[in-house]
């Protein structure tokens, strides 16, 4: 990194869940293309992360950047109120073509935060029509659904990096964590917490909010598809509405192209991000049946109260219709279930060693949980000099690579854990 811009950087830019005064080191990355960051030293390194579950194609893919490109030269962006566009109607009716029937009125927002936003406040005015509207959320610990207030208030009360604002956060209904993992065999006493939860305050609850199968940040744990498909049946029973987050699950990534396909269910609300366009651009979606968009829009306001500047933004959109296109035309179910088959030949071998808890594989999503806290300053560090570019936090080392990878890539980043899992260095003890 050059100097002046590194020192520039340090004194005045502020990176994700970072401290302004004292953070830990960046790493400038110059370009990036198919598997590979490019760091400003010329040093070429492989993408263990796909940006945070976004870039599921690699990086630079010449189908997005044409689409993108010719989108550029017409409208990069258009307000939505009172206007409409191509590239919003385009990408719906691929999304609609993809989504279960019921789920056919779509939402278009910024990022994955704002859509669970746009979740909660649709299922909070689909209960205004009652004498008593419902208010509160029901949701399991150790789930994480993003960093904008409501968003934050159904992320673990305890666990999570947003305790310091419990107590400014509406108070939600947290079930015990399924503890039964997705390969395990099935105990209905998993369950009892949330139906105990559902039965006693069904008639405050406005909707239960899940990820579907794999909770992400707040743990990487990988549930019971029965757990799932309970969770619907019970909202069902209760009439309760079901969201279910998809954010970082969506498209692919878990060997389904949506995770809650594992339990065969259908939401009520469903949130995308992420990968919805490929990792180009920040996008969202929050798709709800039209029984729900009916109520809301026949009832006082008679329309949603949400409408962000860049909501449907044409450049997002083009580059969320390619990817679902690029999605249709790839074999991309071969290429996870290929990258799970690897991961769990050579990755498992790991898993008896004595700093590792467990080692969990699904989809192209590997998790290495360990005893010991890392030390993220210096395990970064270890792996981009080893060539590969993972993010660890807590006790965990995750993959989520873009579907592209090659076997050799992957060999070169299990040949890096291996020797980070060896060094006693980069853990706290
Ligand atoms: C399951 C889940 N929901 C919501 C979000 C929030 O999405 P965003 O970071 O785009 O606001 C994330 C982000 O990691 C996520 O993993």
């Amino acid at each position: 990194m050059k100097k002046n811009n590194f020192i520039f950087d340090l004194q005045h830019i502020w990176h994700p869940y970072e401290s302004m005064i004292k953070p830990l080191p960046c790493y400038m990355v110059t370009e990036a293309s198919g598997i590979h960051l490019k760091l400003q030293s010329g040093i070429k390194i492989i993408d263990g992360m796909s940006s945070w579950w976004s870039n599921i194609h690699g990086y630079n893919n010449i189908e997005l950047n044409n689409a993108m490109k010719k989108q550029i030269n017409k409208m990069s962006h258009i307000m939505f109120g009172g206007i409409t566009h191509n590239p919003a109607i385009k990408l719906c009716k691929k999304l609609i073509n993809i989504l279960p029937k019921k789920l056919e009125c779509i939402f278009l927002c910024d990022s994955g935060s704002v859509s669970i936003e746009v979740a909660m406040k649709m299922a909070i005015q689909y209960w205004n029509i009652s004498k008593n509207p419902k208010k509160k959320f029901l949701t399991i610990h150790n789930g994480y659904h993003g960093d904008t207030f409501l968003a934050m208030s159904i992320c673990d009360p305890i666990n999570s990096m947003h305790s310091i604002y419990e107590h400014i956060l509406p108070k939600q209904l947290f079930a015990k964590q399924p503890k039964i993992s997705y390969h395990e065999k099935w105990n209905n006493y998993d369950i009892h917490s949330f139906i105990k939860l559902i039965v006693k305050f069904k008639s405050q609850i406005a909707a239960v909010v899940i990820e579907p199968i794999v909770q992400g940040i707040g743990g990487m744990k990988f549930y019971h598809p029965e757990y799932l498909r309970q969770v619907r049946l019970l909202c069902n029973i209760h009439h309760i509405p079901l969201i279910i987050d998809e954010i970082a699950t969506g498209f692919g990534r878990t060997g389904k192209m949506f995770a809650y396909q594992h339990a065969n269910i259908v939401p009520d609300i469903l949130c995308l991000g992420k990968a919805l366009t490929g990792g180009m651009m920040t996008l969202s979606a929050t798709v709800t049946s039209k029984k729900i968009a009916s109520v809301i829009s026949n009832s006082k306001p008679y329309r949603l109260m949400h409408g962000p500047t860049f909501m449907g933004n044409p450049l997002a959109c083009i580059a969320a219709s390619k990817n679902i296109s690029i999605l249709s035309n790839n074999n991309w179910k071969k290429k996870v279930k290929k990258i799970e088959k690897y991961l769990k030949k050579k990755l498992l071998i790991l898993s008896n060693h004595p700093r590792i808890v467990e080692i969990r594989i699904l989809g192209s999503i590997a998790v290495i949980e360990c005893y010991n806290f890392i030390n993220i300053k210096l395990m970064q560090n270890f792996f981009v000099n080893h060539g590969v570019w993972i993010r660890p936090f807590k006790k965990i080392i995750y993959l989520t690579p873009p579907y592209i990878i090659k076997y050799f890539h992957l060999k070169k980043i299990i040949i890096a854990i291996t020797h980070a899992i060896k060094n006693n260095l980069l853990f706290l003890i």
